[in-house]
């Protein structure tokens, strides 16, 4: 399969590209990308924000195994009781197309974004700060047994078939011109994502978020990626195929539930 020996090729390229991130991304190269697209203007950093670096990988297999061990049934108090429901739905998945789904997505994921909410390593966007004021209270045990009920929580449209619709070629081909790595090589060629269970599952997720995540990137607004490959990926996409890359993969099945123990540490 042509494909898929792209994908094995593509890790190596991935480390390319990352090494290449390290000094091809600057605070400049952002604000620059932001005042170019006046659809970008939304996403640009507020005033020069105070964002924290992102944890680089060391520190954050350090910190995430350091994390106590999950409880799935106080997930469902913390989702509750903490007001995370009123924005993303009682089941994780989202009322309005403004906040993103929650469930369905690979426990470390959760507990990494929640971290970077916490310690101001994702804001200076008016969505970021107020996700960054949910999640400034939030202690590891509340960030662990959240993770594990979405993670335990289907995604959108699970069960559902996914919608002809064309599939861009970025998903599976990249595009090696502009140095882009086929999104499947990380995001996963199904809804259940990278086995690796640390990159964020995109299929089914509301096409307005991955919009706006993928619009950060670009705009350096959002640098919580470890390796700056997001950064790197989303530069030269243009609001077009941003577009249409959402499209699909909001019309794909989302991420289908997880079985898990009450007591974990997943
Ligand atoms: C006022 C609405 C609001 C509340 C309350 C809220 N969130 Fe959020 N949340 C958001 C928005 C908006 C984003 C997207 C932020 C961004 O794009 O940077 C988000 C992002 C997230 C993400 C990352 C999702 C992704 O795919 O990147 C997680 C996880 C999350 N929220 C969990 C929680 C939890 C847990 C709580 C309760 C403690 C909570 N949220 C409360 C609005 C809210
Ligand atoms: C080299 C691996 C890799 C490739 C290739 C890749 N991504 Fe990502 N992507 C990631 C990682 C890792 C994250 C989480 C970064 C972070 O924590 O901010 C991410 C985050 C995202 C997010 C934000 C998700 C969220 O819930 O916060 C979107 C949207 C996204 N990627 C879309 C894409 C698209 C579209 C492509 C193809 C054009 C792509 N990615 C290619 C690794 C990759």
């Amino acid at each position: 399969m042509k494909s898929l020996k792209f994908l094995a090729g593509s890790v190596l390229f991935v480390l390319a590209a990352a090494a290449h991130a390290e000094c091809v991304i600057s605070e400049a190269d952002g604000a620059q990308n932001a005042a170019a697209s006046s659809a970008a203007a939304v996403q640009a950093p507020l005033a020069k924000t105070e964002q924290v670096k992102a944890i680089t990988p060391q520190d954050w297999q350090r910190v995430f195994s350091a994390m106590p061990k999950a409880n799935l049934m106080n997930g469902f108090a913390v989702h509750s009781k903490q007001f995370c429901a009123s924005c993303h739905g009682k089941e994780g998945l989202s009322n309005t197309p403004n906040w993103p789904d929650v469930a369905g997505q690979p426990y470390a994921v959760t507990v990494k974004a929640l971290l970077d909410f916490r310690e101001g390593r994702r804001k200076g966007t008016h969505a970021a700060d107020l996700m960054t004021a949910a999640a400034a209270g939030l202690t590891d045990q509340q960030i662990v047994d959240v993770a594990a009920l979405y993670a335990h929580l289907p995604g959108r449209g699970a069960q559902s078939k996914p919608a002809a619709i064309p599939e861009p070629s970025l998903v599976k081909s990249g595009d090696p011109a502009r140095y882009i790595t086929p999104c499947a090589a990380c995001h996963g060629v199904s809804s259940s994502g990278n086995s690796n269970g640390q990159v964020p599952v995109i299929h089914g997720q509301q096409a307005d978020s991955i919009v706006a995540s993928l619009k950060d990137y670009r705009s350096g607004a959002r640098q919580s990626d470890m390796l700056g490959e997001m950064r790197v990926f989303s530069r030269s996409l243009t609001d077009a195929e941003i577009e249409k890359l959402a499209r699909w993969y909001a019309a794909q099945p989302g991420r289908p539930a997880v079985e898990m123990k009450l007591e974990s540490k997943p």
